[in-house]
């Protein structure tokens, strides 16, 4: 193997940079070429490339974002855009295929595997975690420290004016930041799309609660089956006389930002990983962590099956509101 190239696609996330280090610098260990393709799948149709050295991945382990942009390619969804991709790679000699992404990436990039015959590997970045068969995506403890933040923020506000904040956080149909930040941040309550939510029993609820706390925060997701956090304000406010609730939607800023600590190492050893295993000759799998361990599963297992929460840590969340 000569040639290796990487794109990141889909949302960006915290610690893709991290991860295209790692890449770059394995590969160029390995005598072999990085090529870095620009925007996802819109730069492999595009042919927009560039031959990495290590000159380029200096002091990025710490930047947000990525470095060789990223993108939700709709083109590449057609056989047209696919064929345009396949003669970019085969022109400039790539012999292996790595995508830092989500599920959707991986079906683009297991689509190019069967329709070039070229090794792939998919590495999961996204702050949603909702990728199946890894406890983690790259990204998502880096957003969900930026949630807490805010969080905190915002319960100083709500605990001085005696308010109710309905915080929306990210996380299209699954509620993993949703739900693990509202036990770091000890909201009053959480609305997930994985658990049916009622808004009179959160109403009955938050007024319990409100006779002995002033900072009722409650964390939703935005995919929740009741709505965002303004839906969920609107449908709440008639049934909460004499209370003031405010709803803030936190939006982009969860997906910016420098990579936690965890963040940096998960993707650090996913890329060597990445690397490794197309130079062991494995083809179509997903590098997917559990626990300490990095382990490989196909990348249909992983698109063909959902992901879902911990629900367990809803009763973790209701236990602590028994305390009067
Ligand atoms: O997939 C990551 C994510 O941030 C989701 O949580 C969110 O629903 C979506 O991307 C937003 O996408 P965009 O930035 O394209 O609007």
């Amino acid at each position: 193997m000569k040639k290796i190239a990487l794109i990141t696609s889909g949302g960006d996330a915290p610690g893709m940079n991290a991860c295209i280090r790692a890449i770059v610098k394995t590969c160029l260990g390995k005598g072999i070429i990085p090529v870095g393709y620009m925007d996802g799948f819109d730069g492999l149709m595009r042919g927009a490339c560039k031959e990495m050295t290590s000159d380029d991945v200096v002091n990025i382990i710490q930047r947000g974002g990525t470095i060789l942009g990223t993108a939700r390619s709709e083109a590449f969804r057609t056989a047209h855009g696919r064929q345009k991709a396949i003669a970019n790679l085969t022109s400039n000699e790539i012999d292996g295929f790595i995508c830092i992404g989500g599920d959707g990436s991986f079906k683009g990039a297991s689509s190019l595997s069967e329709e070039m015959n070229i090794p792939v590997i998919g590495i999961p970045g996204t702050i949603d975690n909702d990728i199946y068969g890894t406890d983690r995506t790259i990204g998502f403890d880096s957003a969900m420290n930026t949630v807490v933040e805010a969080v905190d923020k915002i319960k100083d506000t709500a605990g001085s004016h005696h308010r109710v904040f309905l915080v929306e956080v990210m996380g299209r149909d699954a509620g993993f930041i949703a739900l693990e930040t509202a036990i770091a941040s000890g909201a009053a309550s959480v609305l997930i799309p994985e658990e049916r939510s009622n808004i009179q029993l959160l109403a009955d609820d938050l007024k319990r609660q409100g006779k002995r706390r002033s900072n009722l925060i409650v964390i939703v997701a935005e995919g929740d089956d009741a709505g965002g956090a303004k839906e969920v304000y609107e449908k709440l406010v008639p049934l909460m006389d004499g209370y003031t609730l405010k709803y803030v939607i936190l939006g982009h800023i969860q997906r910016g930002g420098s990579p936690s600590a965890f963040d940096r190492i998960l993707a650090t050893r996913m890329g060597v990983y990445a690397v490794e295993s197309l130079l062991n000759g494995i083809t179509n799998q997903v590098i997917c962590a559990n626990g300490d361990q990095l382990h490989l599963l196909p990348i249909s297992d992983v698109v063909q099956n959902e992901s879902v929460p911990n629900l367990q840590h809803l009763d973790v969340i209701k236990a602590l509101k028994t305390v009067s």
